[in-house]
């Protein structure tokens, strides 16, 4: 059954960069685009059921291509005491930061980490996301990555988003492994991410390479596994030193290296050349009050795709709102708006290793849009959070919320 849209303008992304359509009809077909275009060129539908939106902007549904969204308890009192001048790492070194979320999180049943992830999702829908990434990473072994795992793949079954699930086991060394970081990684690559994997739980595999973490040579030996696996590899990189993990990361095709802050010109060639894509998340960068700015000019120079995501997690990125998250590239990144719409559309869906489905609104492409009542595009950078008017399609249908 096909229906159409019309009475409206669309930041369509279409062709790989940012572009638009004013006086725009699109056609759906079940829950796919059957053609998009100005309304004036719109072949003849015959007796098609059909939408008016008002005037609205249409953009593609907003993709959040980096999440941590299932985890237990929260960390505001760590916020607290780095308000006070503790910083994220001295935190950690006492047995904070991730660890303490691990403790929170493995003490959690899965019904009780479903319902917390719940909330936090919602708020994300309701902001306009239809496809979004989570990550484990929070359980750090076997059974409670597994708790994690299930838990996304169930957000994905219950909720109206498409969900990309991630395993980041090697997000922080678990304390049974206290000073055997070698062995952990060895406990990843041959018992971990097997068993996940064959569980059919993992679309991804990620690392988190940082002197307070993995070492590229840590690292390597998690994504040379995820490869046997069949497994596309992303990498945190370069968020509080640069080790170089984005070159790494390249190296093994990875879809995306994310933070970045403390990348070099010579990364940035790397990636792209491999395609890698640039995921910026000002959120994290904002909430530790980092003030080493990623390399944009290098990134711009090289050609590298840069996406936006929130990194919803509890230590270092507590963000309800990508929206928001458009704001903050373009007011602490000097991004432009229009680059921070494709980040958060278009290079999303690439990160995710999605490009050929999602992202943009393009014939054959999956029906996921929302509809603004906005003036221009830029509006969805400019308005600091809050519940925009919108009506949000996914694949082909009107969601309620
Ligand atoms: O993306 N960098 C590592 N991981 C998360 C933070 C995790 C935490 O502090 O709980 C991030 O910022
Ligand atoms: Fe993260």
């Amino acid at each position: 059954m096909k229906t159409l849209w019309h009475n409206c303008h669309a930041a369509s992304m279409a062709n790989g960069s940012y572009s638009i359509i004013e006086n725009a009809a699109i056609v759906t077909e079940g829950a796919h685009i059957a053609w998009i275009g100005p309304h004036s060129e719109l072949p003849d539908q015959g007796d098609i059921r059909a939408f008016d939106l008002s005037g609205a902007w249409v953009t593609p549904g907003l993709i959040d291509c980096h999440t941590h969204t299932v985890f237990g308890g929260n960390r505001s009192g760590e916020f607290e005491q780095r308000l006070q001048g503790v910083s994220y790492a001295d935190i950690a070194a006492a047995g904070g930061g991730i660890a303490s979320t691990v403790r929170a999180t493995r003490a959690a049943t899965e019904e009780q980490l479903y319902a917390s992830a719940e909330r936090g999702l919602q708020h994300l829908l309701k902001d306009g996301v239809t496809t979004v990434e989570i990550k484990s990473g929070y359980g750090l072994d076997l059974a409670s990555e597994r708790k994690i795992l299930r838990v996304i793949r169930q957000l994905g079954e219950k909720l109206p988003v498409t969900v990309r699930s991630t395993c980041l086991a090697a997000h922080a060394l678990p304390p049974e492994y206290k000073d055997r970081a070698d062995d952990y990684i060895a406990h990843i690559c041959s018992e971990m991410l097997p068993a996940l994997a064959a569980e059919n739980l993992v679309d991804a595999v990620d690392a988190f390479c940082e002197y307070l973490a993995f070492s590229p040579e840590q690292v390597e030996q998690v994504f040379i596994t995820a490869g046997q696996l069949g497994l596309p590899v992303k990498l945190h990189a370069e968020q509080l030193s640069s080790l170089h993990g984005s070159s790494l990361a390249a190296r093994y095709q990875a879809l995306s290296a994310d933070h970045l802050e403390f990348m070099t010109e010579d990364d940035a060639i790397a990636m792209a050349a491999s395609g890698t894509v640039a995921v910026l998340l000002p959120g994290a960068f904002y909430f530790l009050r980092e003030t080493q700015l990623p390399p944009m000019d290098a990134l711009r120079k090289h050609g590298v795709k840069i996406a936006i995501a929130t990194d919803l997690n509890p230590g270092t990125s507590p963000g309800l709102s990508l929206r928001l998250m458009l704001n903050m590239a373009c007011t602490l990144f000097r991004m432009t708006p229009e680059e921070a719409l494709a980040g958060a559309t278009l290079h999303a869906a690439t990160a995710l290793g999605m490009a050929d489905t999602h992202g943009s609104l393009e014939v054959g492409k999956v029906a996921d849009f929302v509809a603004w009542n906005i003036e221009r595009p830029a509006d969805l950078a400019y308005w600091l959070g809050g519940d925009l008017d919108k009506r949000v399609v996914r694949h082909g249908v009107e969601s309620t919320f």
